[in-house]
């Protein structure tokens, strides 16, 4: 008979008979958060002077929908496009399902990890999770319609990376390592978004009977849906990385670091 371990465990941060690396998936995961948080904020804030090259033809995807450029808004100098429009992914990825389960482990260490104690601090300051200032998650599904609209707006970036301005004043079309990178960034989020929990109960999952009709068509989305909803977290961290591998694409070219081979016709 196998060993079994009984419940509950002993008390205290950390404490388990687990015999595995139970924290190394935590502490990874918390390491990235946490360097991607920093990455951007100094980025926004002390490093915004190259988020594009070639006359906006590229734009970082940090910075992407570049809305103070597209609707020529009026803003103080040290204002940018990231500071408008972050607070729509950043509040979609923060109350996506997935999300919730790493930084409530990561950072609230509640739960820890499964058969592992929380710390004597998060039971003691009464931490009540969704019940509590975490309830303002269930606003996920209104972040998505949001995050979709940024999602159109991504795929407009590409389409304008396909123009290339003359010295003659005309435009003429082509492609470079910019658009691939911007459409890796979008197809990677298109992903991230349509494997959502929230997206996947608006195709199909308000009803539960698939027979015949409009609704056949919506039990087929819905099972289409749910064979990548179950890769998430996968779709979570792949889009995620490539925010940033496209962004340093981008700085590197803008500052003249890389360059952007093209084709044009
Ligand atoms: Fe993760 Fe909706 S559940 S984005």
């Amino acid at each position: 008979m196998s060993d079994v371990i009984k419940l509950p465990v002993s008390k205290g941060f950390g404490e388990t008979d687990r015999t595995d690396k139970w924290w190394a998936q935590p502490l990874w995961m918390g390491s990235a958060l946490t360097l991607a948080m920093i990455y951007t904020f100094l980025r926004l804030i002390f490093f915004d002077g190259a988020i594009h090259y070639d006359n906006h033809r590229v734009t970082s995807p940090i910075f992407s929908p570049d809305i103070i450029h597209l609707w020529g808004l009026s803003v103080p100098g040290w204002a940018n496009s990231a500071m408008l429009i972050l607070w729509i992914p950043f509040g979609f990825r923060g109350t996506c399902y997935y999300m919730r389960k790493v930084y409530y482990r990561t950072f609230f260490a509640s739960p820890t990890a499964c058969v592992v104690s929380k710390p004597h601090l998060v039971k003691s300051m009464g931490y009540r999770g969704e019940r509590g200032l975490f309830v303002l998650n269930n606003i996920h599904r209104y972040m998505l319609y949001l995050a979709m609209i940024i999602l159109l707006m991504k795929y407009y970036d590409i389409f304008h990376t396909i123009s290339f301005d003359q010295n003659d004043g005309t435009t003429s079309f082509g492609i470079s390592v910019g658009t691939f990178v911007l459409a890796a960034e979008s197809f990677l989020l298109t992903m991230y978004v349509g494997s959502c929990h929230a997206f996947r109960h608006i195709i199909g999952g308000g009803t539960n009977k698939w027979r015949k009709g409009f609704s056949r068509l919506q039990g087929k989305f819905f099972w289409r849906i749910s064979s990548i909803n179950v890769h998430h977290g996968f779709w979570f961290w792949t889009s995620l990385a490539m925010v940033f591998i496209g962004d340093l694409f981008v700085w590197g070219v803008a500052e003249g670091i890389l360059s952007d081979p093209s084709i044009v016709f």
